[in-house]
């Protein structure tokens, strides 16, 4: 079977407050994007990438995509997260069999190593249900009561951080969320629904996703990092 990658980027990044969706802002001299898109098109084992931007986006065609050999653009975006990977999936049907892997990554996620791309892949690849990068928790989390007073503490022993890629055959990923309808925020929890155990590949810290202005500097010190 051979390996997708699905990003969607039909998001308008209202946390970010940019006056333009922050896919586009600009990191490390290239749009946020480029750097999400850079990690599958450089990694042999990726046949192709499809990109889900909104109908309405503007912005795409700025850029010159020529050094990207696997792109195919999908504007198909929809109202949520869940919406745009689900009609991306719908869109390429005639591309891709039920068994292929699809690695769904956000666009928001521009500092994904190829160390941390590779070990998902090798820990995935013979699994029968599918698998996520994630992050054990570090800190110790609260759960909120009256007046916004500390009701409990939460252990986080076994709490994990969702990241992306998330990794699961085509033909189950697209019937897991066409049940789970538009609001789960990952592909995990969509296959956690049809009663299935995804596996957590131990992430870290670099794989962040930006949703704050601060964000962006702190992704710009993982790239400059990760480049020397
Ligand atoms: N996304 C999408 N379609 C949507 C909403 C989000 O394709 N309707 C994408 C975003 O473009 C991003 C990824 O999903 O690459 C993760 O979402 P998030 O970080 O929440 O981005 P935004 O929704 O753009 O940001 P915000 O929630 O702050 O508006
Ligand atoms: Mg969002």
């Amino acid at each position: 079977s051979r390996h997708f990658a699905l990003l969607p980027a039909a998001g308008v990044g209202a946390r970010m407050g940019a006056d333009f969706p922050k896919q586009y802002l600009e990191l490390a001299g290239r749009p946020m994007i480029w750097h999400a898109l850079r990690a599958f098109e450089t990694h042999a084992a990726i046949s192709r990438i499809y990109v889900v931007l909104s109908a309405a986006d503007g912005y795409w065609e700025g850029y010159d995509w020529s050094g990207f050999a696997k792109l195919s653009v999908l504007r198909c975006g929809g109202e949520t997260r869940a919406q745009s990977v689900l009609n991306g999936l719908e869109a390429i049907a005639d591309e891709v069999a039920e068994q292929d892997w699809m690695l769904v990554h956000d666009a928001a996620r521009p500092c994904l190593s190829r160390a941390l791309l590779d070990k998902l892949l090798e820990a995935v690849r013979d699994d029968a249900v599918g698998g996520i990068l994630a992050a054990p928790v570090a800190d110790t989390l609260k759960r909120e009561g009256h007046g916004q007073r500390i009701r409990e503490t939460v252990p986080r022993q076994g709490l994990w951080g969702a990241q992306t890629p998330q990794m699961f055959r085509y033909g189950l990923l697209r019937e897991a969320l066409r049940r789970a309808g538009a609001e789960v925020t990952d592909e995990a929890s969509a296959i956690e629904h049809l009663g299935l155990s995804p596996l957590l590949v131990e992430s870290d810290a670099s794989n962040l996703k930006v949703t704050f202005p601060h964000d962006l500097e702190v992704a710009g010190w993982w790239l400059d990092r990760c480049s020397k």
